[in-house]
């Protein structure tokens, strides 16, 4: 071992735990996880616009009796880090979402549990609490879709995720290159009763996106319908563009998430963090804006807030900490970022998740 792999050891970062991952996974399942959309672009600047924001803290100031605690949706919780919607996790680890919902609930946080998650709801909800929201893909059926948030309501989730952004799966030359392939013992098992589109043969000069897929695909009109008839508070995830961001809260979302899904379906659109200000400043406060993609340091999370999110989710590093060690690897990377974000907090004299605010974000004009 070389000093450095010695010290990653001892005191691992996010980016430690994915090279780890990486390394632990076969080629196509590492391109399924950790790969993005065509070139790749979004799935780096993601991080890389975290990277160019620097901070500027105050010094001196009292941050006796500060904490991280928020409440969102009604809900109090100890830190603003959630655990976002991540298929199959099977594949990582055998006891799959179970173990990333157990490691959730140790850091007292939420994990949304994806549509296509490779382990059934109820057993998930039965071995932890701490898996407390339900992600959604809009199938072709309104009644159907309706049929299983009511069930994810009587499991006990406290809110749906709509996300809107993949009517279609980006194009993954990655995941293509290395033959990545579900295998058949890992499925959508909570969708397996949900009905699938099937689509007529095309005609001449038919296209399978715009003649069938499209057929299918949500329109606003559906996420009004459902924020109207779901029991549960619904949060659009996958929203990038402040008119859009608008419209979900005219549709009747209770809060949205900026998201351009970890860069794995439309390549090549800005940063979420770069894109956040707009949307929040659009939202004016409405309902509450959360946002993802490349939050890997409790820096990034602060950057996040003081640019005016109310809580960020990750999914990769969550991904990394389940490979490498089941449940305690997600609760430890969980930790990690908890415990960078309550250092910087102090090292910019910031006592609660209010006091940070833009002007911990250097811009040379305002000094
Ligand atoms: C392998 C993989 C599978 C994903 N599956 C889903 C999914 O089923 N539903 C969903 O809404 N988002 C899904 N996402 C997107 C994440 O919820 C999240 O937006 C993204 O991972 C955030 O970026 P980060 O990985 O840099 O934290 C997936 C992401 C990855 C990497």
């Amino acid at each position: 071992m070389t000093s450095e792999q010695t010290s990653a050891a001892l005191q691992p970062t996010l980016r430690d735990y994915e090279s780890q991952a990486r390394h632990m996974l076969s080629a196509d399942r590492a391109a399924y996880f950790f790969g993005g959309a065509a070139d790749e672009l979004t799935l780096e600047v993601n991080q890389k616009a975290f990277s160019a924001i620097e901070l500027l803290p105050r010094v001196l100031r009292d941050v006796r009796g500060g904490s991280t605690e928020l409440t969102l949706l009604g809900q109090p919780m100890a830190h603003p880090v959630l655990v976002a919607p991540v298929a199959y996790q099977k594949l990582v680890h055998p006891d799959g979402e179970v173990a990333t919902a157990i490691g959730a609930a140790a850091q007292d946080t939420a994990m949304v549990l994806s549509a296509q998650s490779s382990i059934d709801a109820a057993e998930v909800r039965a071995a932890s609490a701490g898996c407390g929201w339900f992600q959604l893909y809009w199938g072709p059926s309104r009644a159907a879709n309706l049929d299983l948030v009511q069930r994810m309501a009587e499991l006990g989730f406290t809110a749906i995720v709509l996300t809107v952004d993949a009517p279609v799966q980006g194009v993954r030359d990655r995941e293509t290159r290395t033959g990545f392939r579900l295998p058949v013992e890992v499925s959508a098992v909570n969708l397996a009763n949900m009905p699938v589109p099937r689509f007529a043969p095309l005609e001449q000069g038919e296209s399978i996106l715009f003649d069938r897929i499209a057929d299918v695909a949500p329109g606003w009109a559906d996420v009004e319908w459902l924020c109207r008839n779901s029991p549960l508070p619904v949060i659009v995830k996958g929203i990038v563009h402040p008119g859009d961001a608008r419209q979900a809260v005219e549709a009747g979302a209770s809060a949205i998430i900026v998201s351009n899904h970890g860069g794995r379906v439309l390549d090549t659109m800005p940063a979420t963090i770069t894109l956040l200000p707009a949307i929040v400043r659009a939202i004016d406060g409405a309902v509450p804006v959360l946002m993802d993609g490349g939050v890997r340091r409790g820096t990034d999370v602060l950057k996040a807030l003081a640019l005016g999110a109310s809580a960020v989710l990750v999914g990769r590093p969550v991904i990394a900490g389940l490979t490498v060690a089941g449940a305690a690897g997600v609760s430890h990377v969980l930790r990690l970022l908890r415990d960078e974000l309550e250092i910087a907090m102090m090292l910019t004299g910031c006592r609660t998740l209010d006091d940070i605010t833009p002007d911990i974000i250097y811009r040379p004009a305002t000094i």
